[in-house]
């Protein structure tokens, strides 16, 4: 399933409009380990939401664009210092930043980027108190990430974690940056107080499928087309919505039980063990129920895409929603 052309058309100019707002500072390494992940591309699905959004409210999609930027270099800040977290090695096909410089340069350049984004966001062309309204929004939202992350990474050394924690954990660190990409984008296109409630809701609800969406792909996923390493989240012990069910689901003892405890959180596990715990994943029925799980909290969030007016803006952030849990990359 790929994006409308529309969209596609969107993500490009963000994408032109971030690498000149990265064209920024005099330290050459520096430049070069920010502009680093927004160069690999990326989908900018939070980006263009915020721009659909504010059309379908305001047809102002423009005016959205250096909110959109600011979103999309918070985004890839995370990312950053995510993969310093996660060990991962390789994003967006391409080496981590952590690799390709040191770990020190990664956090220095997330940080960097932090502030850019900061920037970018006053340049918003909107009033005082709608820009008083997104200074708040995003603060608050990086805010809840920090949290989610802290979470996720507390969450790798549990014995168990339940499926209310895993929620409070996937929607601070993932589904907030989509519910501050539809408030800002309904503030942005001067939608009411209802709009800029429900759409807010609508990307929270979107956001969560998306996350445990994102997490089969971790399991499932071709990384040539992810772009990401496979199999990672297992070895790292990674309390995705798939393990939690299959802890919950699995009898102990089981031999199901013990392949997956054979790999799950050990950083040496081969492949060969990895794969039997997939395996195993898939006996338990923890991959269906996650991944029908996914599809039902798309279908909420669309339902809320009532308070926008009919439009073709309309449509398409539906599908854009739909997309979320159907993708390969
Ligand atoms: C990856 O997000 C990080 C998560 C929150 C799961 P995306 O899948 O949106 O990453 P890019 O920007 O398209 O690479
Ligand atoms: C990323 O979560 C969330 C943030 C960066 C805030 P993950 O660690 O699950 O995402 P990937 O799989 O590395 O993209
Ligand atoms: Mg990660
Ligand atoms: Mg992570």
């Amino acid at each position: 399933m790929e994006l409308p052309n529309e969209m596609t058309q969107m993500a490009a100019e963000v994408h032109e409009s971030i690498m000149n707002y990265l064209e920024y500072g005099k330290y050459a390494k520096l430049r070069q380990a920010m502009k680093h992940y927004p160069e690999g591309g990326g989908k900018r699905m939070r980006p263009i939401l915020a721009m659909m959004v504010a059309e379908a409210i305001g047809r102002n999609s423009k005016k959205a664009v250096p909110f959109g930027c600011c979103l999309e270099i918070i985004h890839n800040f995370t990312l950053v210092h995510d993969d310093v977290m996660d060990k991962d090695p390789v994003r967006r096909g391409r080496p981590a930043v952590h690799v390709l410089f040191d770990e020190p340069t990664a956090i220095i350049a997330g940080d960097a980027l932090f502030a850019r984004a900061y920037d970018i966001l006053s340049e918003s062309e909107v009033d005082g108190e709608a820009l008083r309204a997104l200074v708040h929004t995003v603060s608050e939202t990086v805010y809840l990430i920090a949290e989610g992350q802290q979470m996720d990474i507390d969450f790798e050394g549990r014995q168990t974690v339940g499926v209310e924690e895993y929620l409070e954990m996937v929607e601070k660190k993932t589904a907030v940056l989509f519910a501050c990409a539809a408030e800002g984008g309904a503030i942005i296109g001067g939608g009411s107080e209802r709009q800029i409630k429900d759409m807010k809701e609508c990307a929270r609800l979107f956001g969560i499928g998306f996350q445990i969406w994102d997490d089969v792909l971790g399991i499932l996923g071709d990384s040539k087309k992810t772009g990401k390493p496979v199999g990672s989240d297992i070895r790292n012990g990674k309390r995705t919505l798939i393990i939690v069910h299959a802890m919950e689901n699995l009898k102990r003892p089981s031999k199901d039980r013990d392949i997956l405890l054979a790999a799950l959180g050990k950083e040496d596990a081969t492949d060969e063990e990895v794969k039997a715990a997939i395996e195993a994943l898939r006996r338990t029925g923890s991959i269906d129920f996650v991944s029908s799980k996914a599809k039902e909290y798309t279908a909420e969030a669309k339902r809320l895409l009532q308070c926008l007016p009919e439009c073709k803006e309309k449509q398409m952030i539906s599908q854009l929603i739909d997309y979320s849990v159907n993708r390969d990359r």
